[in-house]
């Protein structure tokens, strides 16, 4: 399954609080579209990074929102005053990516009540893919018609910026601990043993073979062809699910 493809009609605004400066732009499916640029300083595989954990997140059940690819074509930036945002889309021409603008939407606080295993499986995964990106500061987390949504994935498997030359060895990822210190779910720690199972088998080979499937050939560039970079995360996916799971929260400790 691939993403569906859309093409940017307008850009709307930048987002000026991502730290990526994402923009809001709409497309011709008339959908309305917080945008990822190719051309961010951050590089494709934060890209790559968005839409796998974007699909490990739905396998878990938890929710985050609907991602496509956005065509960006030459006519989008003209109207831009800003040099910086104008430079950024004409870097960005090609494929970049679309997650779908959740309206009227908050960021998450202390004050909102979250289901504990929905919690528990959110920190599950951030520690499945080593996401740095969820603290108090940043929890990238929104509140959106009562439900909390993940979103802003792209600071997960860090492996991928070391395959420069070469791609490196899965078993360092499979054991790579993980600190849920700062985490803005981290009052539900407690609970993470309860799903911990459940969330590793719902992550499947099958379903490591489509999410990573999902990703466009456009932003699998490194030291090998798209394939074989595909097959690489699937195995570095499969060792740290596989393996002695010393990243899990509660069990590093033992
Ligand atoms: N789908 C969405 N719907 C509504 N608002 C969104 C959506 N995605 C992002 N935002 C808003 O834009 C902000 C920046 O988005 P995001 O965190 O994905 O970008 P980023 O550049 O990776 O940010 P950073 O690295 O600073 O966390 C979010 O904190 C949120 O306020
Ligand atoms: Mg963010």
């Amino acid at each position: 399954m691939t993403l569906e493809h859309v093409t940017a009609t307008r850009f709307v605004a930048p987002l000026r609080e991502g730290g990526s400066m994402p923009g809001l732009v709409e497309a011709d499916d008339l959908g309305t579209y917080v945008c990822k640029f190719r051309g961010a300083g951050q590089g494709l595989p934060v890209l790559v990074a968005e839409v796998i954990v974007s699909g490990l997140a739905e396998a878990l059940g938890l929710r985050t929102p609907r991602l496509v690819t956005v065509d960006l074509t030459e006519p989008i930036a003209r109207y831009e005053a800003d040099e910086e945002v104008q430079d950024l889309l004409n870097a960005s021409l090609g494929l970049n990516l679309g997650v779908d603008f959740l309206p009227g939407s908050f960021g998450f606080d202390a004050a909102f009540t979250v289901d504990p295993s929905y919690a528990a499986r959110t920190i599950w995964l951030d520690a499945y893919v080593a996401n740095v990106d969820r603290s108090w500061r940043n929890p990238n987390l929104l509140v959106w018609h009562g439900d909390v949504w993940l979103i802003d994935h792209g600071a997960s498997l860090y492996f991928h910026h070391g395959w420069t030359n070469a791609v490196t060895d899965a078993g360092r990822f499979a054991e790579q601990p993980w600190s849920a210190e700062d985490h803005v779910l981290s009052a539900y720690l407690a609970q993470v043993g309860a799903v911990a199972d459940d969330c590793a088998a719902a992550v499947t080979d099958d379903v490591l073979t489509e999410v990573v499937a999902r990703v466009p050939d456009e932003w699998l560039v490194g030291p090998v062809g798209p394939e074989e970079l595909r097959a690489a995360y699937v195995t570095f996916l499969t060792a740290r699910r596989d393996g002695s799971r010393i990243w899990l929260p509660g069990r590093s400790a033992a």
